[in-house]
């Protein structure tokens, strides 16, 4: 697990993009549960910095693929996958685990 932001800086609905061992990562924030997913999108390699998040999923804002924040998985488009890691709060730490 490595530290990748303080929860302080994520603010509630909110998104940052962060650089951890040299991968952008953008953490989500929805009611104190934070997600961490790739700042890249599978399907065209879009950032998604700008990507509206709305019932527990992630839309690319270049093509509208959505993708389930928990697992990555695209219903409509199943041969794309966002990487998506796992997330552990300790205090007002984020940690992630990059595999
Ligand atoms: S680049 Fe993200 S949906 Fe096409």
């Amino acid at each position: 697990m490595q530290t990748a932001a303080k929860v302080s800086e994520v603010p509630n609905f909110g998104k940052k993009v962060v650089s951890v061992s040299g991968r952008e990562i953008l953490l989500i924030n929805i009611k104190g549960t934070v997600y961490a997913v790739e700042n890249e999108c599978p399907h065209q390699g879009s950032p998604l910095g700008a990507a509206v998040v709305k019932d527990g999923h992630i839309s690319c804002p270049r093509h509208g693929y959505r993708f389930n924040l928990a697992d990555g998985k695209c219903a409509e488009h199943p041969e794309f996958v966002l990487a998506t890691f796992p997330v552990q709060l300790n205090g007002d730490e984020i940690l992630v685990d990059l595999g």
